[in-house]
């Protein structure tokens, strides 16, 4: 009986794919890829991106479940694990029984046996998990989210849950999604006309978090080490292919650290996670890898990238990141034919501009081709809580610049002083008041410290080599797209 149940469970594909040809008969469930000749099954269950090839026996199944194996379709197979003849595989699965576990009529499947655009499997991303591509790609996301708890909790530190809907605005940006339960037909307005919020589920104006920081920032001055690891919104109108509404964020935030410590953490972090990718990920960075390659191939010469994505990603894990200060890439992006020859949309001419994308992948894939830490920006372009430096201008800022995205990392030293905190909010027009729990770790027992967030999606985006941010996250919201 025992042995009956055991040779009877299921197995996945992925540990199938690793066993030795045996007499022992087993089971796999998955969905059909495809059927060729009647008798060829490329079953994928998920576990990984190769197929099992599944022979169905066709003296011992019957011809209407055999109709039945269709592309799409899940479906047990049982039998014996055989070396296989064909190529591509070392075992296979002859199967005696196929029990079909759910039809899937193949006229009206829209993920046919063939190659689909990615904008059109955007429109079904209800489905396209169950493409190579997809399949890759979100299993390399899975493992880039577990190696970062890995690598923060392995250095002691603790994951801080911050809440996602707030009363503030951490980046002072005014891009946020409010919260509330009023009846939109029918808001109660105060004498003066304004929105009476005094009405509202929390009694005061909510949004969805911009970011955790602020909290995180509580955190650490008890625990020393936090971070959070959470979904952020933000309703900026960015119809842009590195622009998410809801994308996740990584946010450390550490007592005792100065900008360096901050510096060295993050690219610690980064190349940690990358290379955790490139060992527990083999296969599906190779797959995405070999897709590149392809679709390269299409591009003229000149077009092409110098390294392919394995290169990219193990040059990024071996060498150090670059560190300049922001004047330092003024001066090099003013001066660059780039910019003499009018080749950037936006041409920086004057200090203080903030960098746009264009400049920030100049700077990393034309000028120093590697991983850029720019720090010590214009304060006018960064937020109130940075510290400030003696030149009464820059403030301890700091942004990672990755080859083919562009910002990946933001991030500072916190400004401690309360003074110069509270001035610098008055300066912005933020309200003290309402921030009283953030001035309180200034008033009691302040110290140094220091942090950044990580857009996990732009990281998994570099990772896989994907160019668009929406096909990196299972359901993207962006402007005018909230499917699913
Ligand atoms: O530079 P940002 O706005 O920094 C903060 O929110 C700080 N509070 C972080 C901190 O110091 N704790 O955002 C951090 C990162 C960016 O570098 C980028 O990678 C990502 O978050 N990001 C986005 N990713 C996708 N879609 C968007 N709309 C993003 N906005 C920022
Ligand atoms: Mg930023």
């Amino acid at each position: 009986m025992c042995s009956y149940i055991l040779i009877m469970s299921r197995v996945k594909i992925k540990e199938v794919l690793g066993l030795a040809p045996q007499e022992k008969e087993l089971t796999v469930k998955g969905w059909v890829r495809t059927f060729r000749n009647n008798q060829f099954i490329a079953l994928n269950d998920g576990s990984t991106n190769n197929n099992l090839q599944v022979v169905a026996d066709f003296n011992k199944i019957d011809e209407t479940i055999l109709k039945r194996i269709t592309t799409g379709a899940a479906i047990s197979a049982t039998g014996k694990l055989i070396e296989s003849q064909g190529k591509g595989q070392s075992v296979e699965l002859t199967a005696t029984t196929i029990e079909i576990l759910g039809d899937s009529d193949a006229e009206k499947y829209p993920l046919q046996p063939k190659k689909h655009s990615l904008e059109f499997l955007r429109e079904i991303a209800h489905l396209r998990m169950r493409t190579n591509t997809f399949g890759a790609v979100f299993r390399i996301r899975h493992n880039l989210a577990y190696s970062i708890h890995k690598f923060f909790n392995d250095k002691g530190f603790v994951y801080l849950h911050t809440p996602i809907i707030t009363a503030s605005d951490a980046e002072g940006a005014g891009e946020t999604f409010k919260v509330t339960n009023f009846d939109l037909k029918n808001i109660p307005k105060t004498d003066s006309g304004e929105i009476d919020f005094k009405n509202d589920f929390f009694g005061r104006a909510t949004n969805l978090t911009v970011s955790g920081q602020l909290e995180g920032e509580l955190g650490a001055m008890a625990f020393g080490d936090v971070y959070t690891f959470g979904p952020t919104f933000r309703a900026e109108n960015s119809n842009t292919t590195r622009h998410l509404a809801e994308f996740w964020m990584i946010e450390p935030e550490m007592a005792f650290y100065n900008l360096n410590d901050n510096a060295d953490l993050a690219e610690e972090l980064l190349q940690y996670v990358i290379s955790y990718a490139l060992e527990h990920n083999k296969e599906d960075i190779e797959f995405l890898n070999t897709r590149l390659l392809d679709e390269e191939k299409q591009k003229p010469q000149n077009e092409r990238s110098e390294m392919n994505l394995i290169e990219k990603l193990k040059f990024c894990t071996d060498n150090k990141f670059e560190r300049r200060t922001y004047t330092e890439a003024i001066n090099i992006l003013k001066d660059s034919n780039h910019n003499k020859k009018k080749k950037f949309q936006y041409l920086i001419n004057d200090w203080g501009t903030d960098l746009q994308s264009e400049h920030e992948r100049y700077l990393v894939e034309k000028h120093f081709k590697k991983p850029v830490i720019l720090t010590d920006y214009p304060k006018q372009i960064k937020s109130f809580y940075m510290r400030q430096n003696d030149d009464g201008k820059t403030v301890r800022a700091m942004d990672i610049l990755f080859p083919g995205i562009g910002e990946i990392v933001g991030g500072s030293q916190r400004e401690e002083r309360l003074e110069k905190l509270e001035t610098r909010m008055k300066e912005m027009n933020i309200p003290a008041d309402e921030l009283y729990w953030y001035l309180d770790t200034r008033r009691f027992g302040t110290c140094e410290h220091a942090g950044f967030g990580l857009g996990f999606e732009r990281l998994v985006l570099f990772v896989t080599g994907m160019t668009n941010i929406r096909d990196v996250i299972p359901f993207p919201r962006a402007p005018k797209t909230c499917e699913f």
